[in-house]
């Protein structure tokens, strides 16, 4: 079953950047990639539980401020060591200039 919350306004997310957003006492990560495209991953890295809102993204790689563990913030997957469990990701969707996702 889908629930679907609101995250953010559009414009709060910089392209090729990402924000933190906290929701229940959980931490997700929104991401607003250079072609415009909106989506979200757990907020903590899989290896040290370190905020990737706190990383760098190059293309659709999030960079961990921590030991630099990467992942492809689209698909979840670990795309660098010491990262190598992959992140969750969660459906998004645009509806009038906000960010959904589908915390479910
Ligand atoms: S805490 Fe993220 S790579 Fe170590």
């Amino acid at each position: 079953m889908s629930e679907w919350i609101d995250a953010c306004a559009v414009d709060d997310v910089e392209e090729e950047d990402l924000i933190r957003f906290d929701h229940e006492g959980r931490t997700f990560a929104i991401y607003r990639s250079h072609e415009n495209a909106f989506y979200a991953t757990d907020g903590l890295c899989t290896h040290e539980h370190v905020h990737l809102a706190d990383g760098l993204v190059m293309d659709h790689i999030i960079e961990c401020p921590k030991h630099n563990g990467r992942f492809d913030y689209r698909s979840g997957e670990a795309r660098g060591a010491p990262a190598c469990v992959k992140l969750k990701t969660y459906p998004v969707q645009v509806k009038s200039d906000r960010v959904l996702i589908d915390i479910a």
